[in-house]
């Protein structure tokens, strides 16, 4: 089977939506809209390679928004209308003259895996072939009075979305001629190929595969992502490390200078390795020693910055967020509050979220205990995090 080729054109100025930047480059979620688009054709299997096609003027946007994701060809430059800027993402892919392209906006970035793959297979089975939801409501066709002419049929009705997917050979063609025939007004790429004289079959689309249209659109893809991370989780975390010879103790990702050191796993950061277990346990995947065994030569003195910045990864890989850190460090000596702000702004940096999301407090257990006798530290952390709902 030959190359399969997706054009994801963003090269539109969002007026409708208006912003200090294009919508598609408006972040959603913490994250541009165009970087979950084109994530979601990269992270496909069965697509080889990715035509971007973008305003000049968004070429340090493009570039901000796309770092690190793979499959990208560098991105060409659109035009005036849809159709003009599809044709060019076209044209700079008929060097590698694809089987199959999908086409599709980057105004979209909410479209599964499965959808991607039915345009697949059905531009393979009819060569033209686009993603189409049924109506629930009546349709009715008026004229310029707003007086209804007709109720048109809903049950041979369809609203229809992108990708649109096509032999490529088939949907190059059909551009070549609309652009000699002086046309470059056609909407989507289905109506370019119907008026070329091509059959166009329409699978099943998604309902959430929506356009970012208005700013009505963003506000509403807030709330449903805001809801889908609706497994509230909180996990807590404790840690004890004795004292022993030295001029520092780590806290916090924090150097602090102290008459005595500490002994224990890695650097000894009683703060960074209670917030891990903490983190861990609201994931449920197990505490420090099972990913990072003391007994392991690798971590004897190891920064600890590395076990928080694990953990972090593993709520990210689970597609969740972190709501909130808290620690509290329990110590005669030394005094922690003059570092206090410091700690948060390192476990913030290591953690990927900002410091309002970080509490660090201190505090002595009035000369009792271990902790009171000077022996030792300890630490307690507190880590909420936000997962995707899979059910109960
Ligand atoms: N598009 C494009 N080139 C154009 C116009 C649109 O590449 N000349 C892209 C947009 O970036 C978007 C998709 O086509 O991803 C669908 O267009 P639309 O939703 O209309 O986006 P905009 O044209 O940017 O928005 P508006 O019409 O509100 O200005
Ligand atoms: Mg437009």
């Amino acid at each position: 089977m030959g190359i399969v080729a997706a054009v994801i054109v963003a090269a539109g100025r969002g007026e409708r939506v208006g912003g200090t930047v294009p919508k598609q480059y408006r972040a959603l979620a913490g994250t541009p809209a165009i970087r979950a688009t084109l994530a979601a054709f990269c992270g496909h299997e069965e697509i080889d390679v990715l035509q971007p096609v973008i305003h000049p003027a968004d070429a340090a946007l493009f570039r901000a928004a796309s770092a690190g994701l793979g499959k990208l060809r560098e991105p060409v430059s659109g035009g005036a209308t849809r159709q003009i800027s599809v044709r060019a993402g076209l044209q700079a892919l008929q060097s590698q003259a694809p089987e199959l392209v999908l086409i599709h906006d980057a105004a979209r970035p909410f479209l599964t895996g499965g959808l991607i793959a039915r345009a697949i297979g059905a531009a393979r089975r009819y060569g033209a072939a686009i993603p189409g939801l049924a109506i629930a409501d009546t349709v009715k066709a008026v004229d310029q009075n707003s007086a209804v002419t007709e109720t048109l049929d809903r049950r041979r009705l369809r609203t229809v979305q992108t990708p649109q997917a096509f032999a490529f050979a088939l949907i190059a063609d059909a551009h070549c001629r609309a652009e000699a025939a002086g046309r470059d007004d056609f909407t989507d790429d289905a109506a370019l190929a119907e008026w070329a004289g091509h059959r166009v079959s329409v699978f099943e689309g998604e309902a959430g595969n929506v356009k970012l249209t208005t700013n009505d659109d963003f506000a509403r893809a807030e709330l449903v992502q805001a809801a889908a991370l609706a497994d509230v989780r909180t996990g807590n975390g404790f840690d004890v490390h004795a004292f022993a010879d030295g001029d520092h103790v780590m806290l916090g990702g924090v150097r602090i200078p102290h008459r005595r050191g500490v002994t224990g796993h890695s650097d000894a950061d009683v703060a960074l390795h209670a917030l891990v277990d903490a983190i861990l346990g609201a994931l449920a995947e197990g505490d420090i020693g099972q990913h990072f065994p003391p007994s392991d030569p690798q971590w004897r003195g190891a920064s600890s910055d590395r076990f928080l910045a694990f953990a972090c990864e593993r709520v990210r890989a689970r597609g969740g967020r972190i709501g909130h850190l808290d620690v509290t460090i329990v110590c005669e000596a030394p005094r922690v509050s003059p570092y206090r702000d410091a700690m948060r702004a390192r476990i913030a940096a290591i953690a990927g979220i900002s410091v309002d999301r970080v509490a660090v407090k201190a505090t002595t257990s009035e000369k009792l205990g271990f902790t009171g006798r000077g022996e030792g530290i300890f630490a307690m952390a507190t880590a909420t995090l936000r997962l995707p709902w899979s059910g109960a």
